[in-house]
């Protein structure tokens, strides 16, 4: 399954990058970035990092977004995943060896060569400015991805940007309403989903102390170390949860969206028509409307929460962390 990956890398997006790159099933044919949970300049940044950690010999390309939303002004979120979306590890982070592909992240979208329909798929777990401006730019070679998995939306449970509100759909809201109504096979994995299951800081530190990595929190400067940047990043992003609602642990949103477009008998969906509140005190609500006419997106219901974790454990968990 060839895969492009769009990302604000934060700390959940970090986490699916590594479950695509360690998932056999996929080829990664690039990983472009978004503003979102931090500055476009440190997504990127953060990309680089990771895939040349994860895979130093041969790593995808990476290429540089969106830094402003369509029409809003940018909003990060420091507060969940550091300024650098990475746990506020920046001035410890290693330069990365690797420089950005050259094309802007549209021009890599939009220039994926697809063999035929059923050949390339597309995670998104940002803002999705990228792709609505390569909607705008080429509707034909969007049209010729199979799918589309997008991370966003919140329907029946509360937003988690204000009260009605998903933080993807907040940031972009224009953004998220043209590529929802594009006609495109879209899959939506909302916040109904993601937070039904979490990370427990439990299972993280279970494994981290059964694993060989027994080095892990302890240097003020991690290196070039993914264990360490990872451990301590997810530390930060845990340490908000726990202070905002309690959670002893952290959702993977984008994980779950990597996932599911790796294994889709993981979760149930219903199709519908979605829109998205693009101002006013409820700009980013994600709205459910009847199918209309071909504009129908599939938004996910359930989850097998027990696959999920399985596949976690397996390909994140258990090979960074070395208990394997
Ligand atoms: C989404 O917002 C970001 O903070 C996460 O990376 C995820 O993509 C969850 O609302
Ligand atoms: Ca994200």
């Amino acid at each position: 399954m060839r895969m492009v990956l769009d990302m604000d890398t934060g700390v959940d997006d970090a986490v699916a990058m590594v479950l695509a790159m360690n998932s056999p099933e996929f080829e990664i044919e690039a990983i472009t970035t978004v503003a979102g949970n931090a500055p476009v300049v440190q997504c990127t940044r953060n990309s680089l990092l990771i895939t040349e950690l994860l895979r130093p010999w041969d790593p995808p390309p990476v290429a540089h977004g969106a830094c402003e939303p369509l029409v809003q002004s940018l909003i990060i979120a420091p507060e969940v995943h550091g300024h650098d979306g990475l746990g506020g590890l920046l001035d410890t982070l290693p330069t990365p060896h690797h420089a950005a592909d050259s094309r802007p992240a549209v021009e890599l979208i939009t220039a994926i060569p697809h063999d035929g329909p059923d050949d390339v798929s597309l995670v998104a777990s940002g803002p999705l400015t990228n792709l609505a401006i390569a909607l705008r730019t080429d509707p034909t070679a969007m049209a010729a991805y199979r799918r589309i998995v997008v991370m966003g939306g919140a329907f029946n449970v509360p937003g988690n940007t204000g009260p009605v509100a998903e933080f993807n759909f907040y940031v972009d809201p224009e953004a998220a309403s043209e590529v929802l109504s594009s006609g495109l096979d879209i899959t939506i994995i909302p916040l109904d989903v993601t937070t039904s299951t979490a990370l427990t800081r439990e299972t993280l530190e279970t494994l981290v102390k059964s694993g060989k990595r027994t080095d892990i929190p302890a240097p003020a400067r991690p290196g070039r170390n993914l264990a360490a940047i990872l451990y301590r990043a997810l530390d930060y992003y845990m340490n908000f949860q726990e202070d905002e609602s309690g959670l002893n642990g952290g959702f993977m949103h984008d994980a779950l969206a990597v996932a599911a477009a790796l294994f889709p008998s993981m979760i149930t969906t219903r199709p519908a028509s979605v829109e998205v509140v693009t101002s006013g005190p409820a700009r980013g609500r994600s709205l459910v409307l009847p199918p209309v006419n071909g504009r129908a997106v599939n938004i996910a219901i359930g989850l097998d929460a027990g696959a999920f974790h399985r596949v976690l454990e397996e390909r994140v968990l258990a090979p960074v962390w070395g208990s394997t």
